[in-house]
């Protein structure tokens, strides 16, 4: 992947990592790694969900090797199964197993629920302060859907990984308004007056951003790396790459888009897209214009694709604290 020049908080991260311990205050870094591990029921991903998601990634394990782990999570399967089994797969026969699951839906599939799962028991185990935990569940859905329609339909790839990062950007703004709920709706009023991009309104009020609650977040649990790479870039303008879309830019063009139709990450509130994102559109409008109707549709197969899963993973949250 092309090395690009970092804006926003991805430059805000770099630098501050660089800084670590030079500087008397703490650093972003410092001040996101002591709210993610002082965050108690955020401390731990369920250790199932975890060793699942790394088995997964391993291009050497076996499928065996997945069956035995999530066996060990009854609870974790059965969900599992209903989510293969919603209206999302439109499956003609049920599932009813996780090996047959995996041979319908495929490993890497199966890696996306159990972290999408994990997901929604953190949006599911408490209500935010400054964003509901359906209005941020709406969001990250929104930006997973219409990231992974771009990926296949516009770049004739999977996008598999791009609904994975859609749905996982903004974890750390979860967590962030969960613990210091009352600053982040500072930093959101500051950011709605003009005081500046959202991340460096979140900085000057909380001394860290969602961004770096994000990656630190996300380095504890072993996210994947392309999920770790669009947390740490999805506020970013820059374009990452000079020819095809490379992963963080899709998910840039994604959010602007999900966020015009409906679903912002504040509510209420959309950024102005960059102008490459703007030119990028423009160059294929009639496609983009296809896919933003066939959007409204996939939302509401989405939304009845995860209707149950927020609330029975808040048992599931609840059992693993
Ligand atoms: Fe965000
Ligand atoms: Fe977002």
């Amino acid at each position: 992947m092309n090395r690009r020049a970092v804006g926003g908080a991805a430059r805000g991260a770099a630098s501050s990592l660089a800084d670590a311990g030079a500087a008397s205050a703490p650093t972003p870094v410092e001040v996101a790694d002591r709210i993610v591990r002082s965050f108690g029921s955020f401390k731990t991903i369920p250790e199932v969900a975890l060793r699942a998601t790394e088995i997964s990634s391993d291009p050497s394990c076996s499928l065996g090797d997945l069956e035995e782990v999530l066996r060990r999570d009854p609870t974790l399967v059965s969900r599992l199964l209903q989510l293969v089994n919603g209206p999302f797969y439109g499956l003609a026969t049920e599932v009813r197993s996780i090996p047959q699951a995996l041979l319908v839906i495929g490993l890497k599939q199966l890696r996306t629920l159990v972290l999408v799962d994990v997901a929604a028991a953190l949006v599911g185990a408490r209500e935010g302060v400054a964003v509901s935990g359906r209005a941020l569940w709406l969001h990250s859905t929104a930006v997973g859907v219409f990231a992974q329609m771009v990926a296949r339909r516009i770049l004739g790839v999977s996008g598999d990984d791009m609904f994975l990062c859609g749905m996982l950007h903004d974890i750390g703004l979860v967590l962030l308004d969960q613990a210091r709920g009352g600053e982040v709706v500072r930093a959101f009023e500051a950011h709605r007056s003009g005081g500046g991009n959202m991340c460096e309104c979140e900085r000057a009020a909380l001394g860290t951003d969602h961004v770096h609650v994000g990656v630190r977040l996300a380095e504890l649990w072993s996210f994947p790396q392309v999920v770790r790479h669009a947390i740490l870039h999805h506020h970013d303008t820059a374009r990452y790459g000079s020819g095809e879309l490379e992963p963080a830019d899709l998910l840039v063009v994604a959010h602007h888009l999900a966020s015009e139709l409906g679903y912002p990450e504040i509510p209420g509130h959309v950024v102005a897209p960059p102008e490459w994102v703007l030119v990028h559109v423009a160059e294929r409008e009639l496609e983009y214009r296809a896919l933003a109707e066939d959007f409204v549709h996939e939302m509401k197969k989405a939304d009845r694709f995860f209707q149950r899963a927020p609330r029975a993973s808040r048992a599931g949250a609840a059992r693993t604290r």
